[in-house]
């Protein structure tokens, strides 16, 4: 199992180059299989959740190349089954995606049921709901779901709740189906924009992408593409955080700054010096942090997935800081490792009291889930002293090259992966 072996202290300085995002990866790469030609698909971040995915495409027939660590052409011209019965496949929870895929393409998909991070219940109804509703038949039976139908059949639906995943799922069936979709309460997020502009890149009628209400007229077919993924919006955030914390100057490259707008906003107000460019952000903190409120919500509130990260900053900002979680009921689980490391905070239900304190301590740490662990790192980067964090798997299922990334800032960061390279790498960093 590998360990990440972090000596904190030094500021973080230099540029960070950010990936396609992962969470958009992961829907398109599932949406490809939906045409019999060829589709080329650039800026896929090296991460292993499109590992598994690609993984299990492959063993239903899909064919996958691979052209460079970041380019992925599929050809789902020869899909040679509808159900996925890869074990492994139910870690990640956008497994579910096969399903929307392979509904609308096929008219019958079974899937094991997702998993993913350890952040709470992930209630599935507004998927099932959604697929329903277009007349399939969805069931849930053994660890999967299934579903099928004679015939898909535009409708109206309106999510309960905004999910990502569900309007997602959606979009994928109803694009193949006959006749018109509208999908309200849909979610905003960028991946969901990105994805609408895959389908239609490949002759889907999707409109409305990135607003409350998504239209979709179905088509008979789709044809293959050459498309690039958007920069990902939370490994953009987490070195922008990760700055914050350590008192850098980053230049965080290759974002769209407008996606990021959430995140820059806090920071500012927590005393960061924020420049936007075309197509990157410097963040600079020169000055001690100050103590503000977060609350987690649906695009374009402050994202959940960056709420560890801030969490651990706001732990070493002047005054008391709230963070309330409102997408998902379990995800402060890291704070007792944070609270290990000498923070002061308390956690009552979905809301996090922090009393900001000078600095962190380094301790032996294990990450809970991917942004918990992205965020006990950044701890570690702005501890004194040495930390180890326990297995590095759950952050490499969405950041490429963290370690390498955080080294080219100035970090002292080394990936062990026995005791022996652990003494080396601790005669390295000293
Ligand atoms: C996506 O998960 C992301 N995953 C998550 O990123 C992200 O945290 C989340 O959206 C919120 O932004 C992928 O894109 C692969 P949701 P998803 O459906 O689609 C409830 C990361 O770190 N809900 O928007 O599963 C649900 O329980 C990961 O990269 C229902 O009640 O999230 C949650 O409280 C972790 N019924 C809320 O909605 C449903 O049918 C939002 O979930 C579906 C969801």
């Amino acid at each position: 199992m590998d360990r990440y072996v972090i000596l904190g202290g030094p500021t973080l300085q230099g540029e960070v180059q950010i990936g396609g995002a992962k969470n958009a990866a992961l829907a398109i790469l599932a949406a490809a299989v939906m045409t019999n030609d060829p589709v080329r698909i650039e800026n896929v971040p090296a991460v292993t959740d499109v590992n598994v995915l690609l993984k299990a495409m492959e063993q239903i027939g899909v064919k996958i190349e691979r052209p460079d660590r970041h380019t992925v052409v599929i050809d789902g011209s020869k899909i040679e089954s509808n159900i996925i019965n890869d074990e492994y496949l139910k870690r990640i929870r956008a497994s579910y995606y096969l399903v929307g895929a392979l509904l609308g393409k096929n008219r019958q998909a079974q899937v094991p049921l997702p998993g993913g991070c350890n952040i709470g219940v992930r209630a599935i109804d507004q998927h099932i709901k959604g697929f329903s509703a277009l007349g399939a038949k969805v069931r849930i039976q053994h660890g999967c779901i299934s579903a099928e139908a004679k015939e898909l059949r535009g409708n109206h639906i309106f999510l309960d709740k905004v999910s990502v995943g569900a309007t997602i799922n959606i979009m994928m069936a109803s694009t193949l189906a006959t006749g018109k979709t509208i999908i309200e309460n849909a979610a905003k997020e960028p991946h969901v924009v990105d994805l609408a502009n895959f389908l239609n890149s490949c002759g889907a009628n999707i409109k409305g992408a990135g607003t409350d209400v998504i239209r979709i007229k179905g088509v008979e077919r789709l044809h293959g593409t050459e498309y690039a993924i958007i920069p990902d919006q939370i490994e953009a955030g987490t070195y922008m955080l990760a700055s914050a914390a350590c008192h850098g100057d980053v230049l965080v490259r290759g974002v769209i700054p407008r996606h990021l707008e959430c995140i820059t906003a806090k920071l500012c107000e927590i005393g960061c010096h924020i420049t936007e460019y075309d197509d990157a952000v410097r963040v600079s903190a020169p000055e001690p942090l100050t103590s503000t409120q977060v609350k987690t919500l649906p695009y374009p509130g402050f994202p959940t997935d960056m709420q560890p990260q801030i969490t651990v900053a706001l732990g070493l900002a002047q005054g008391t800081s709230i963070v309330t979680e409102g997408i998902f009921e379990n995800r402060f689980k890291y704070v007792d490792e944070l609270v290990r490391m000498g923070a002061s905070i308390k956690v009552e239900g979905n809301m996090a009291v922090i009393t900001g304190v000078p600095r962190y301590s380094g301790a032996s740490i294990t990450a809970p889930d991917l942004r918990a662990g992205a965020a006990l790192v950044i701890a570690a980067l702005a501890a004194e002293g040495e930390t180890i964090v326990e297995d590095t798997r759950f952050i490499e299922r969405g950041y490429e090259d963290f370690e390498l990334k955080l080294k080219g800032l100035g970090a002292r960061i080394e990936k062990v992966s026995s005791d022996r390279e652990l003494q080396k790498a601790r005669l390295k960093l000293a």
